[in-house]
């Protein structure tokens, strides 16, 4: 099928490359022409492991082209994937300026039948009014299809090509077969429904994964001052099948692009139909919380933070993407820089985005997790990077002028923590060797 895909972020990128190694001929559109650029080059502007080379083979094969030409790719195409950003507004609610300049877009440049299928999350009734707006600018007939997204960053190729399902909102039942065909390829698990329900069952999903995150870092809490260990309590619940393992590992609390945008959007949705969603409300407010036990734990251990220096290991808002969109690091290295620490960062690979978004003179940059390390009172790990996991916890206390590892994400096992003599706090996790702890300070010997 010839595919126009609209918008090269995470989700259209990988869509588009995805759809063209299953076949398809895809025309990727963007007018940041930077991208544009840099993707006829077969250099990716995300960071996603994989993407590069799929690119260059897509390109190679000719099912693959990038351009800023949207009329000339909508034009070209029998269907029109629309995956721009839909980031919040001050109240939460959805940002839908740029859904509806793409989709006035698509409804100048259409010259016969398309079907437009919107990948961005959009709250219910967005495809609706995506209806309206290209019915105002085209005479053609066309249809509308919801097919929200569930990618994961740094997963997102293998999500694509190997999805647990596929959701597809249609209310033109002429629709069916076509859809089915363009989608299994990737799976057959095709979960067909009509259009407003794809799109809340989008923010379901999004808001249950969030739910899960919190209540597991509420446990967590309790379990610290009980004396219990999350890491234990969490992976006898997930034996429960009903229950599943997945999402409830205790840490800081999620960051990223979708959910903190999604849960915020969800309860402006319930509020405009005026119902209160006090559960989800709580979910958002136990995260904004959590994360602010790194510095309540660095106080603790170190006393006032001013002139001090802090290693902070991670800033995206997990590993294997260079997403720094609500990280829990921008609040952390905000507020430490308020508080005078001065502030030794490494992240594999989001260092560049981070600079761009928050530059302080108190932010010393470093090449490696060592460096950050190097003379500081502490070490913040906020990320859990792989290269983190393999620091040499020995070296870590001597490199360090005090030996404070504070762990957001429970990288370090107690075994790890016992061998290296370091005073160490974890999220959830009982208080063993005397010291006092977020948690579960493991401390010399366990
Ligand atoms: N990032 C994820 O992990 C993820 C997962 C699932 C769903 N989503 C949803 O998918 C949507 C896209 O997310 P993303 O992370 O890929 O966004 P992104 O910000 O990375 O990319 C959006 C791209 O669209 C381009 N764009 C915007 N308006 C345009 C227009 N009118 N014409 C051409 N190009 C235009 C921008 O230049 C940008 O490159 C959002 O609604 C998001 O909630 C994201």
């Amino acid at each position: 099928m010839k595919l126009a895909v609209i918008g090269t972020g995470y989700v259209g990128l990988v869509s588009g490359v995805c759809f063209a190694l299953r076949g398809n001929e895809v025309i990727c559109v963007d007018y940041d022409e930077s991208k544009i650029e840099k993707l006829k080059r077969a250099e990716s502007p995300i960071y996603e492991p994989g993407i590069e080379e799929l690119i260059e083979q897509n390109l190679a094969e000719r099912r693959l082209e990038f351009t800023t030409d949207l009329e000339g790719a909508v034009r070209r195409s029998d269907i029109v994937i629309i995956a721009v950003g839909t980031p919040s507004l001050p109240n939460g609610e959805a940002n839908l300026h740029y859904i509806e300049q793409a989709a006035a877009a698509v409804g100048q440049a259409m010259n016969t039948h398309k079907i437009v299928m919107t990948k961005s999350t959009v709250p219910v009734g967005t495809n609706e009014k995506i209806r309206e707006v290209i019915a105002r600018h085209t005479q053609y007939a066309f249809d509308i299809v919801s097919a929200p997204e569930f990618l994961r960053e740094g997963s997102a190729i293998s999500d694509t090509l190997q999805p647990d399902r596929i959701i597809i909102g249609i209310d033109n039942p002429a629709l069916h077969e076509t859809m089915v065909k363009l989608h299994e390829v990737f799976t057959s698990n095709i979960y067909v429904t009509d259009v407003r329900s794809a799109e809340m069952i989008k923010y379901a999903s999004n808001a249950f994964l969030a739910t899960k995150i919190s209540f597991i870092n509420e446990i967590a809490n309790i379990c610290e001052k009980v004396g219990a260990d999350v890491t234990n309590v969490a992976e006898g619940m997930g034996m429960d099948k009903r229950i599943g393992s997945s999402f409830l590992q205790a840490g800081i609390g999620y960051g990223g692009s979708c959910f903190p945008k999604d849960t915020n959007a969800l309860i402006q949705i319930a509020g405009n139909v005026d119902y209160e969603f006090k559960l989800l409300k709580s979910v958002v407010e136990v995260n904004s919380d959590q994360r602010y036990m790194i510095i309540a734990k660095l106080r603790e251990s170190l006393g006032q933070l001013h002139g001090v220096p802090v290693g902070i290991w991670g800033l995206s808002f997990k590993p294997n993407t260079d997403d720094i969109r609500e990280s829990p690091a921008l609040e952390i290295i905000g507020t430490l820089i308020q508080e005078g620490a001065i502030v030794k960062v490494h992240d594999p690979i989001a260092m560049d985005k981070f600079k761009a978004e928050m530059d302080h003179p108190s932010i010393h940059w470093c090449a490696t997790p060592e460096e950050a390390a190097t003379g500081s009172d502490a070490v913040c790990l906020l990320t859990d990077w792989e290269a983190y996991k393999q620091v040499d916890l020995h070296r870590l206390g001597a490199l360090l002028r005090k030996p404070v590892l504070i762990d957001g994400r429970n990288v370090f096992s107690e075994q790890q923590i016992a061998e290296s003599g370091l005073e160490y706090y974890s999220v959830g996790r009982p208080r063993m060797g005397g010291l006092s702890g977020m948690s579960p300070s493991v401390a010399g010997a366990v």
